[in-house]
């Protein structure tokens, strides 16, 4: 089920992708410059939006989307290579990057803290975190229901969790919040970091 997902990922986001992640892509990647470390760039939705990154190094460790983030990569308006590699080992220098974007992609990563310590490592000090997530909602009896579907969700959509705090995870890896922005009752979370 989890490759049926990742093969069909494009498809089946198709709704959501119009109405809720389109317009946030929109209004964060475009004005992200410099060189930019893409974590989990699945089938490469991202890529048409960076308008003035300088280069973007995509990460993806799933070979099919791989594939699709690969073709991508071919069509964008700046250079992307797309490089094999999973977030808790990332196979660049220390202090790397200006910026570092992650969309929907730390519900999926198995290790998420040791991933954004490794992403710490690699961004220059003063970098920039990008991320939009879905989270664990305040809401208990919501985060309750987050909490009962995520073993079989996690099955059916390629190990994605519907539960993980990332708020959390992103203060303890070190970084510094500079803004957060909360959507559809807090299922949605966009997060701008800096590494101090
Ligand atoms: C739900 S998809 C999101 C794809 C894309 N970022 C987007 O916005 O649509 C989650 C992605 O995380 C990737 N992923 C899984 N484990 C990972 C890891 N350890 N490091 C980086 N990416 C990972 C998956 O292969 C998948 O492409």
């Amino acid at each position: 089920m989890g490759s049926f997902f990742n093969r069909y990922y494009d498809r089946l986001m198709g709704p959501v992708e119009r109405r809720i992640c389109h317009p946030v892509r929109e209004r964060l990647l475009p004005q992200i410059r410099g060189a930019v470390l893409e974590i989990g760039s699945g089938t490469g939705v991202n890529f048409p939006y960076y308008r003035q990154a300088d280069r973007v190094a995509a990460i993806e460790p799933e070979p099919v989307m791989r594939e699709v983030s690969a073709k991508r990569a071919r069509q964008s308006r700046v250079p992307i290579e797309v490089i094999d590699a999973g977030a808790e080992r990332l196979p660049f220098e220390s202090d790397t990057f200006d910026a570092a974007v992650g969309t929907l992609v730390f519900c999926t990563i198995p290790d998420p803290k040791t991933a954004l310590e490794e992403i710490r490592r690699v961004c220059k000090p003063g970098g920039t975190l990008v991320l939009f997530e879905h989270v664990k909602m305040d809401q208990p009896a919501l985060g309750k229901l987050q909490d009962w579907l995520t073993p079989a969700w996690k099955r059916m959509c390629g190990g994605c969790h519907l539960n993980r705090n990332t708020l959390q995870h992103v203060e303890q890896a070190g970084f510094r919040i500079r803004r957060t922005e909360r959507m559809y009752k807090n299922l949605f979370l966009i997060v701008e970091a800096e590494n101090p």
